[in-house]
């Protein structure tokens, strides 16, 4: 099995928020940062967020744009990545738009003790995959690299960025900071604690920062399997190599 290359992706308040409290969605981005999230999409081969997103933004996760899709086709592959998630619960509604889309097949992955009644609950509206008694992310990622999934985007939330990060499982971090503050202590955050392996005294490194309109976009090599792909120019953007960024001495 060749372990997929894990991208993470997400867009966090100036003072590290995901959203807000109330369950009301928040747009931390702009149009031009969309696109760019498009065409990440578009690369990917599978997609994957936690339970408490699709419960809470209800989110499509499909690739937009019509000439990235036909693309995707031409090339023999679905016109947007598989959908992932994971529950613990169960707690997922078969109509949520995450189930949407039937030329796309959806994964779940849940404990295994669970396998079978959250199956029967979604029926034919995805795949459900028990993976041991408690779910782990090397486990999906071992077993989405059976899949044949070699890119995998992972778009949050905080739970499950931070079990990527802590079980150094993720290859890259594009970040995106919107220009303004939440304040509200109950909001889900960028990541929860945990015991991280980019301290103080090692640190992930800086590959490339980019203003995008209002919003910046901060991006990390996490491991050394970094691609470095280069990202779409897209417009009103300016770009900075990392060096850049650090003061000066
Ligand atoms: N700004 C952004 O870019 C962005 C991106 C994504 C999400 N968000 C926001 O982030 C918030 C959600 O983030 P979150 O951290 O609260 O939740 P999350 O990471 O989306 O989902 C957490 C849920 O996923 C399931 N899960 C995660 N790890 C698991 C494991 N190892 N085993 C079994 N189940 C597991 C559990 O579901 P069960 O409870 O069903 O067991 C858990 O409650 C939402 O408000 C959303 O809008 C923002």
């Amino acid at each position: 099995m060749t372990r997929p290359y894990v991208l993470l992706s997400c867009a966090m308040s100036i003072d590290g928020y995901l959203d807000r409290e109330t369950p009301c969605k928040l747009t931390m981005s702009n149009a031009a940062d969309f696109d760019r999230v498009d065409q990440l999409r578009a690369e990917s081969d599978a997609i994957m967020v936690g339970a408490s997103t699709v419960r809470r933004d209800d989110p499509h996760l499909m690739v937009r744009s019509e000439e990235r899709r036909l693309s995707r086709l031409a090339a023999g592959r679905s016109c947007s990545p598989i959908k992932v998630t994971v529950t613990a619960t169960g707690d997922l509604s078969p109509q949520a738009a995450f189930f949407a889309d039937e030329e796309v097949e959806k994964l779940v992955y849940c404990p295994q003790s669970s396998a079978r009644r959250i199956a029967a609950m979604l029926g034919s509206a995805a795949t459900v995959i028990g993976v041991g008694a408690q779910v782990s992310m090397g486990a999906v990622v071992r077993d989405l690299g059976d899949r044949g999934v070699r890119r995998l985007m992972v778009e949050g939330g905080g739970h499950l960025h931070t079990q990527f990060i802590v079980d150094e499982l993720a290859d890259e971090l594009q970040l995106v900071i919107a220009p303004f503050f939440v304040g509200e202590p109950g909001a889900p955050r960028f990541v929860e604690a945990g015991r991280f392996p980019w301290t103080a005294s090692r640190r992930a490194r800086l590959a490339e920062s980019r203003a995008i309109a209002d919003v910046v976009l901060l991006r990390y090599a996490l491991s050394d399997r970094f691609d470095g792909r280069s990202l779409p120019a897209g417009s009103d953007s300016a770009s900075a190599t990392a060096g850049s960024l650090r003061p000066q001495p």
